[in-house]
């Protein structure tokens, strides 16, 4: 375990919270701009599933801001990065795999600072969320190799699907409660 005060520890848990945090928050828009951007193009299936992905980027943030608050700290409003607006279709899919690769990456050193400050509730929420940023990115990476391998054809069977994800609980949820 690392060094320090208890409040100092608990400061650093709160650090790598907040930066999660932000990075949800970029999510949100991101996804909700390209979910738009789907929508219009009429690629209803792909629209609605990136709408539920949305919904669970905003579940996260607001598990970390809970955690934040518990831990005495601030939930911060700030956004990690600019939101890409307009993208191609094929732009947006490798692009989201990297988003999803990124947040499993820094996920991962986030819980290993937790683990370092004596932090295993914290250790416990990062468990969680990467389980389903890995979920996103498998449904990503499966959807930006149809659109490799296939493309019009894959597109053409998508094309005026519905865009409606019913009471929408997130992406998430409703493949677990699938099972
Ligand atoms: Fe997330
Ligand atoms: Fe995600």
């Amino acid at each position: 375990m690392a060094n320090g005060s208890r409040e100092e520890r608990r400061n650093k848990v709160i650090e790598v919270l907040n930066k999660a945090r932000s990075m949800e928050l970029q999510a949100i828009h991101q996804y909700m701009n390209q979910h738009y951007n789907l929508d219009g193009m009429d690629y209803g299936e792909l629209a609605a599933n990136m709408k539920l992905i949305a919904i669970d980027e905003m579940r996260h943030a607001e598990a970390f801001a809970e955690r934040i608050k518990e831990l005495g700290g601030e939930p911060t409003s700030e956004i990690s990065g600019k939101i890409e607006k307009g993208q191609e279709i094929n732009l947006i899919y490798p692009f989201d795999v990297e988003r999803e690769e990124d947040a499993v990456d820094v996920y991962n050193q986030f819980l290993l600072v937790c683990r370092e400050n004596g932090d295993s509730i914290t250790m416990k929420l990062f468990e969680t969320i990467i389980e389903e940023e890995q979920a996103h990115l498998n449904y990503f990476a499966n959807i930006d190799e149809h659109l490799k391998n296939l493309g019009a054809t894959f597109l053409a069977r998508i094309a005026g699907t519905s865009a409606s994800t019913g009471p929408s609980k997130g992406f998430t949820v409703k493949a677990n409660s699938a099972q």
